[in-house]
This record gives C-alpha cells, structure tokens and sequence, in this order.
C-alpha cells in the first residue's frame, strides 16, 4: 500500500529586519534547498490596517505594539510556499520563536538572537494558511 503525505500551501513573511541584513536569498534558499516550491512572491511594505488583519489574534497582546513598529518599518518579502505537509515543514525550518532559543540549525537558531526580529513569520495552521495566504495575495486562484 502506498501512503501520501497532502501537499499543502504556506504563507511565509521573510521579516524587515531580513531584509535590511541581506538574508533574503539565504532564507529562500533553505526553503527551495528543502524541496519547497515559490507560488507567489512579492517585496512589499505591511501598512498598519494589515497588521491589524494579519496579527488579529495578537492585537491585545502587550508585545503587539513593537511588533507592529516592526513589521511596519520596512519592506519585506511575502511568498506563498507549496509542498509535502509545507505549512509544517516551513515551521520546522523556522525554528522557535525566540532566536535564542531556537535549535541551530533552523533559520533562527542561526540567525537571529532575538523574538521580534526574528527573520520570519510562517503559518501555524491549515486555518491560517488559508487566510493568511488570502490575506496577502487575494488574486491567487
Ligand atoms: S503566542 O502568544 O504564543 O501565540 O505568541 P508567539 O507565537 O510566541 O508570537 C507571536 C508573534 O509575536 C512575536 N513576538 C514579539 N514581537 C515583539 N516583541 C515581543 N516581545 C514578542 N514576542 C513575540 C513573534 O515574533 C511572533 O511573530 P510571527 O510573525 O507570528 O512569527
């Protein structure tokens, strides 16, 4: 018997503070080294209405503030990745919130010594995916 694993899509932020290091290429490069496919990709900004929508579930929370500052305070690159079980193979890649938590090895693990300038936002769930991915590229059939 065969098993098959759902290829599914994921909504990936590579964050401002990749951006400005020049880690873009090396972000991308982990996810398509990996296996993952690029959808969708823009470089854009993340105005304060998009925040809002895009953090919904956080915009009470008291770090919700300088994330927004954050994440509004530059370009960054939105991508739609697909493959095998992407939404958690792209969290695993990730690594943990916090960078200095995070396991080596993993984007942030190796990159990043901080939990707001972490380097990369990545769905955490079909659910989120779905919206997250409607939310950044409502034209994507
Ligand atoms: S929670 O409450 O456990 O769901 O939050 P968490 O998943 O740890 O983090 C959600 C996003 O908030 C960012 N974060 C912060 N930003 C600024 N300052 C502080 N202290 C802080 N702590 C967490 C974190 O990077 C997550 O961003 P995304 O884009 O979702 O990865």
């Amino acid at each position: 018997m065969t098993t098959s694993t759902p290829v599914e899509r994921t909504l990936v932020l590579i964050k401002p503070d990749a951006v400005r290091r020049g880690l873009v290429g090396e972000i991308l490069g982990r996810f398509e080294r990996k296996g993952l496919t690029i959808e969708a990709m823009v470089l854009r900004g993340m105005d304060a209405a998009l925040a809002d929508q895009h953090y919904a579930e956080h915009v009470d929370k008291g770090f919700y503030p300088p994330l927004k500052d954050f994440m509004t305070g530059g370009p960054l690159v939105a991508a739609v990745l697909v493959g095998d079980q992407a939404i958690e193979v792209v969290r695993t890649l990730t690594g943990a919130t916090d960078g200095r938590k995070a396991a080596p090895g993993t984007i942030r693990g190796d990159l990043s010594l901080s939990n707001r300038e972490n380097l990369v936002h990545a769905s955490d769930s079909a659910d989120s995916a779905k919206r997250e991915i409607t939310l950044w590229f409502p034209d994507l059939p």
